[in-house]
């Protein structure tokens, strides 16, 4: 087990945090096609190598999430992309739920499927040098959702994800994300993501997690992105930590909120303030997608052959939520790029 705490810590301790790169083909190619990119295997390698090769990769990531195709690649100077990400300390990691299905009799509603075959498919990414996993179980908000039955299906399986991920040496990054889709309040959302949590946790303890060699990847406490509430990030950080404190058992050494939809300096802001008010035991960071690629990628897709301009938007967006991660964000340096 205490291989298990060492990856955690190497992944979230010191500003560091995790660039979600593990959007499924499907997604990435929505992403490529909105900067009308093809989306072929050689384009969304050329794109993902850039920001791995990135010098923001040395004091600001400490953990990469790949997709399945991604930890096969080879990169261009002959590495193996595991081990690309290996040589500036950021340790890689992969994707193993296998996406969000329709839950039978709930069908508004999702499960998130992955786990036949799971151990079988753990040992051949631990050999390809993964050393961290994640799952993400999502909800969705309104009066009557998220309902028991998908509070208590999605908590079950990524218990027995995270059991079967601590079995084969690695670390389970636990995701349930309660989406920003809605015009719920920031109230509501509070009482639906505690709800959430606790659930989780419960699943958790019963099937022997030990806690101290897993992260919780969150949503950040918002109001629905159709809510005509305004909310200063003063009131996210609030709430967000006292959701996370009444929710998430001490043990728990490290939180990685996703960005959920978030702008990038959204996403930013409000980790900063969440960081500023932290006076929890937990680690609190960031496991962005969006949130850390979308420039980089709007960038790229107008010069692709401009690896460095491309390294350069990604170092600053990294390097902001690095500065978050420690409560040390300013608007100026934001503007400084
Ligand atoms: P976003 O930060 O874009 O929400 O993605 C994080 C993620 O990994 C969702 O599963």
């Amino acid at each position: 087990m205490s291989e298990l705490y060492s990856i955690t810590e190497k992944i979230i301790s010191n500003g560091k945090g995790i660039l979600a790169a593990d959007e499924s083909t499907g997604t990435m190619t929505k992403r490529l096609d909105a900067v009308n990119v093809p989306s072929t295997p050689e384009n969304r390698l050329l794109f993902r190598e850039t920001l791995f090769s990135s010098e923001s990769m040395n004091d600001c990531i400490g953990g990469v999430i790949l997709y399945d195709e991604t930890i096969k690649q080879i990169a261009s100077n002959k590495k193996t992309i595991p081990e690309l990400i290996s040589s500036s300390g950021a340790v890689p990691g992969i994707k193993v739920d296998t996406g969000a299905k329709v839950l039978a009799n709930s069908k508004n509603e999702k499960i998130t499927e992955g786990l036949d075959g799971l151990r079988d498919r753990l040992k051949i990414y631990y050999k390809l040098g993964a050393r961290f996993t994640k799952w993400r179980g999502v909800y969705i908000i309104s009066n009557k959702y998220p309902s028991k039955l998908a509070v208590h299906s999605n908590a079950h399986a990524l218990a027995r994800y995270a059991a079967l991920v601590q079995e084969s040496g690695m670390v389970p990054i636990v995701e349930p994300e309660v989406l920003m889709d809605g015009d719920h309040n920031s109230e509501d959302c509070f009482k639906k993501t505690s709800e959430v949590l606790k659930k989780c946790y419960e699943e958790l303890i019963l099937n022997k997690v030990d806690l101290k060699g897993t992260i919780l990847k969150p949503n950040m406490i918002l109001p629905g992105v159709d809510c005509k509430e305004k909310i200063e990030c003063k009131k996210v950080a609030e709430l967000t930590l006292k959701c996370l404190e009444e929710s998430v058992p001490s043990e728990v050494p490290g939180v990685a909120f996703l960005s959920g939809g978030q702008t990038e300096k959204e996403a930013v802001e409000n980790l900063n303030e969440i960081n500023i008010l932290n006076k929890s035991s937990f680690i609190i960071t960031y496991s962005y997608g969006r949130a850390l690629q979308q420039s980089a990628l709007k960038f790229w897709s107008k010069n692709i052959k401009n690896v460095s301009g491309t390294q350069n938007t990604f170092n600053h967006r990294a390097k902001m939520c690095s500065l978050a991660a420690r409560g040390k964000w300013t608007e100026e340096i934001e503007n400084k790029h």
